[in-house]
């Protein structure tokens, strides 16, 4: 009955003004200026946790805006090194024009992860639907020839991402292993949650058995057990893994991870197309529809 409530709760979100969406939203994003995330890291800092920064943005079209998303990148770059963050940076390929040509957005993340590399900086690559699998993996191994400080996520909800560990291994890549939160048909990806659990499990087992570095990325109470299980019985050492988790999402787990002396890194996005992303994260929420719910009653009062 809740999943239905939270699945209709969803598709009401969407038709809100952008102002209320914000108001559910805000938990997820470190807010719009870039300043409102170097506020965000330096606590976090504070606390011991590390983070990886986000430019918000996806899916452009055009190369001018490509440009423009690019300097962003950079500016964070320079940004974490003239204030001594903690943090890396994550980007997203169709905002640097995966989806525009395949040369000229390799060109444009080289650039990124060129200045990364002089900064003693590191890029991780994010994942986003499986129209980007292959050109991401190009990419990524393209870079992977030339730099070590950059970085690719797996999705353990697509049926081919073992092998992809298998193949990648081989040229020692360093990884984000998450479950995938974009709609996938069932021919290539797995549906149920057990499935993509096991198949998670699998391929960190092969990351780890192969000694990669992998950024443990969940909330799941499960998976987060069973990656300290794998820890323990492969004997990883501590500097070959951290968990990763997203900014306002279960920060009692990520509190307790940290307190048993794990590594542990935040995402924290920021920027103005913070729209899309914030969706993602509210469908994600197993309480939004109870949440909104009791913001309804707070301000009927
Ligand atoms: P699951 O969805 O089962 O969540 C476990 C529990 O966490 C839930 O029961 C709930 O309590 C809590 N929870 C989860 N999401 C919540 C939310 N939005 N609000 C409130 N509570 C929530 N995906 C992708 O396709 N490409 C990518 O590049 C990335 N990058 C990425 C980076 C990092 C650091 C993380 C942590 C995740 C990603 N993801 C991603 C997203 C990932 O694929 C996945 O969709 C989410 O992490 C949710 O999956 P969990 O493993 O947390 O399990």
């Amino acid at each position: 009955m809740m999943l239905l409530l939270n699945k209709i709760i969803v598709s009401v979100v969407k038709i809100l003004p952008k102002s209320v969406v914000y108001f559910f939203a805000k938990r997820y994003i470190a807010g719009e200026r870039l300043q409102d995330a170097v506020n965000l890291v330096k606590e976090l800092n504070k606390k011991g946790i590390l983070a990886t920064m986000d430019v918000l943005g996806e899916s452009i079209t055009t190369k001018e805006e490509v440009i423009l998303a690019k300097s962003e990148c950079l500016a964070v770059l320079n940004t974490i090194k003239q204030n001594e963050l903690n943090s890396n940076l994550s980007i997203k390929p169709t905002q640097l024009g995966l989806n525009i040509d395949l040369e000229f957005a390799y060109q444009q993340i080289k650039e990124i992860v060129a200045k990364a590399k002089e900064y003693g900086n590191f890029v991780r690559i994010d994942m986003e639907d499986s129209s980007c699998t292959d050109k991401t993996i190009t990419v990524f191994k393209r870079l992977r020839e030339e730099f070590d400080n950059v970085g690719i996520v797996l999705q353990s909800y697509l049926k081919r991402t073992y092998n992809d560990v298998v193949e990648l291994n081989k040229i020692n890549s360093n990884y984000r292993l998450c479950k995938g939160i974009y709609i996938e048909p069932a021919e290539i990806a797995f549906k149920d949650r057990q499935s993509v659990r096991d198949s998670y499990v699998r391929c960190l087992e092969q990351m780890m058995k192969d000694k990669a570095y992998v950024g443990i990325a969940t909330h799941d109470d499960y998976l987060v057990n069973e990656a300290l299980r794998l820890k323990k019985e492969m004997v990883v050492p501590g500097n070959l893994m951290e968990f990763q988790m997203l900014l306002g999402v279960k920060e009692d787990l990520r509190d307790k991870i940290v307190k048993e002396g794990h590594k542990v890194r935040i995402y924290v996005p920021f920027g103005k197309d913070w729209y899309k992303y914030s969706i993602r994260r509210l469908k994600e929420n197993p309480n939004v529809a109870g949440q909104i719910f009791a913001n309804i009653f707070k301000f009927g009062k």
